[in-house]
């Protein structure tokens, strides 16, 4: 997610749980190739396993990025086709690609080609007034010709036109049917739902149906939620860390790539979640405002923690 699952906030859903599939925020493959921005490709080794998410449709451009991303030691390339924004639709990626599944087969044709790590895409249900089952039937059975066999799927429609991509994740009706349909039709596909996953018991529901569950906003504004998934999903014991020994396993990072050039701000906005649903959350916010604008960790560290309660 776009100004949210950066390298810091990775590193921070890593401390809370050690096996869930994460993803890097998409990369816009003209960033990477014209504006040789290479090092954005970097990551901690802690955050294994780890995909990144390329956005682009030039196919040489994608083959080159998805080169480099496999040397950088990901171990997932990600297309986007799900993006709505006005700005994604003008550099022709995005969900606009949605109405250009042929380009996208073969977009994702020489990506496998080119790699050893997996390729997978992440789709919307549609775009625009395309929003019957049989489109996007026919878009996964075209891009399955790709050899590509893991579609993560957003359960709705994108509205190119007239909706922000705020709006566009939660303005056009969620349809889980067709994603549960998809997984009927295509049992041979590895089909991962998206959109409006709220917790581990959201999540069971949908495993029932499909092989995979992708949660967004709800693991990003609560990332402590995490932990359910380690527990009732993966059965992890529950020796796991508490909120006090994530904040301050987290600070130390923090303090330690501040050294590194670091951004204090953007590495601390990552940690306003961590107290959601606490008695002191909104003053653990606050506190954590202050220390963005005084641009000093050391004097809050202790205050920092015992607002958190558990
Ligand atoms: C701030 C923000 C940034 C996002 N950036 C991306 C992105 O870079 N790539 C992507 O595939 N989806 C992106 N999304 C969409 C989410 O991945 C997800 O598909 C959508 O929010 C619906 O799932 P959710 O209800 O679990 O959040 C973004 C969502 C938000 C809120």
């Amino acid at each position: 997610m776009m100004q949210c699952t950066d390298m810091h906030d990775r590193y921070l859903l890593r401390l809370i749980s050690k096996r869930v599939f994460l993803y890097t925020e998409m990369i816009a493959t003209g960033s990477l190739v014209y504006g040789k921005c290479f090092d954005q490709l970097e990551f901690n080794v802690e955050e294994h396993p780890v995909g990144v998410q390329l956005g682009g449709s030039n196919v040489s451009d994608l083959v080159e990025c998805s080169k480099r991303c496999e040397e950088y030691g990901y171990d997932e390339i990600n297309l986007n086709v799900g993006c709505p924004s006005d700005r994604v639709q003008k550099g022709k990626f995005g969900a606009c690609l949605m109405l250009e599944p042929n380009l996208v087969a073969e977009c994702l044709s020489n990506m496998k080609n080119a790699v050893n790590i997996p390729i997978s895409i992440k789709c919307r249900l549609g775009v625009d007034n395309h929003d019957d089952y049989e489109f996007i039937q026919n878009f996964v059975s075209i891009i399955k010709e790709s050899g590509i066999n893991v579609f993560v799927i957003h359960a709705r429609n994108g509205i190119l036109k007239g909706l922000s991509p705020r709006q566009n994740r939660s303005i056009p009706p969620l349809k889980y049917d067709y994603v549960y349909k998809l997984k009927q039709d295509f049992p041979e596909l590895e089909i991962i739902i998206n959109g409006g996953i709220k917790n581990i018991d959201d999540s069971l529901t949908h495993l029932d149906k499909v092989d995979g569950v992708m949660i967004g906003r709800a693991a990003y504004d609560n990332p402590f939620m995490l932990r359910d998934i380690e527990t009732k999903f993966y059965k992890t014991d529950s020796s796991i860390n508490s909120k006090k020994e994530i904040l301050n396993l987290y600070l130390e990072y923090v303090e330690k790539q501040m050294l590194n050039g670091h951004s204090l701000s953007r590495m601390m906005k990552h940690l306003f979640g961590l107290s959601r649903g606490d008695k002191y959350a909104k003053t653990f916010r606050i506190k954590i405002l202050e220390i963005i604008k005084d641009n000093n960790l050391k004097n809050y560290k202790k205050e920092l923690e015992e607002l958190l309660v558990y």
